[in-house]
């Protein structure tokens, strides 16, 4: 039987897709899915879903693999086996702001699409902050006053210097991971580990 693999949306889906390209794979059926959510390739079927939504249809066994950001493991900690890394969707997430950021006294406030990260950052450094959690286009919230600074993934850095913004930290840095169910990878252990294998890469290329 063939796996299940979710896949999130956008930025990552292109990544990955060249990435199995690079592998062997036939990606066409992948690439000219139009707006379909669900394609089935000669190896595998594919869902197509955002990252939160990956691990959740990992974690819950309705996928076997899963390809997400780091942060989405990081923020949401769903119960799924962290299988590898992967050479793409490399990132960083840091405290970004003004570059004469507002000298707030009391407390700082933080904008964010990663509020438990965010205060677990801080929060291991003895700070403590307020969270404004927002969805998207984070880099508002300082221009418009709404936060101090914010905590947020920093790709090509083009954002924060198109909005006139700075990176003030760099908190850690990120890539695609490859998550699996943790039955599937008992109970479908042949029909994975193909797969799998072709995921895997220098550990000095990560
Ligand atoms: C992400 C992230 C940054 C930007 C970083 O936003 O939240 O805003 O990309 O990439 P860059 O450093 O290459 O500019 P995204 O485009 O996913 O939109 P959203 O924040 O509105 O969800
Ligand atoms: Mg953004």
């Amino acid at each position: 039987m063939k796996p299940t693999i979710a896949l999130t949306k956008g930025r990552l889906e292109k990544q990955f897709l060249a990435f199995l390209q690079s592998k062997g794979y036939d990606i066409a059926p992948l690439t000219d899915k139009g707006r379909k959510l669900q394609i089935e390739t000669d190896d595998f079927f594919a869902v197509f879903a955002k990252g939160v939504d990956v691990a959740t249809y990992v974690e819950h066994g309705i996928a076997d693999l899963g390809i997400v950001g780091e942060d989405i493991l990081l923020e949401f900690e769903p119960d799924v086996y962290d299988l590898l890394p992967l050479p793409f969707g490399k990132c960083r997430l840091a405290i970004a702001g003004e570059p004469e950021g507002p000298r707030s006294f009391g407390k700082q406030r933080i904008a964010t699409k990663f509020p438990n990260i965010t205060t677990k950052y801080f929060r291991e450094r003895g700070k403590s902050v307020d969270i404004v959690k927002l969805e998207g286009s984070v880099e508002l919230a300082p221009l418009l006053g709404l936060a101090d600074n914010i905590v947020d993934i920093v790709e090509t850095g083009n954002t924060l210097k198109e909005n006139g913004l700075v990176v003030k930290e760099e908190m850690m840095s990120i890539s695609a991971r490859c998550i699996a169910n943790r039955n599937s990878l008992k109970l479908k252990k042949s029909v994975l580990a193909p797969l799998i294998d072709s995921f895997r890469i220098e550990e000095a290329a990560i």
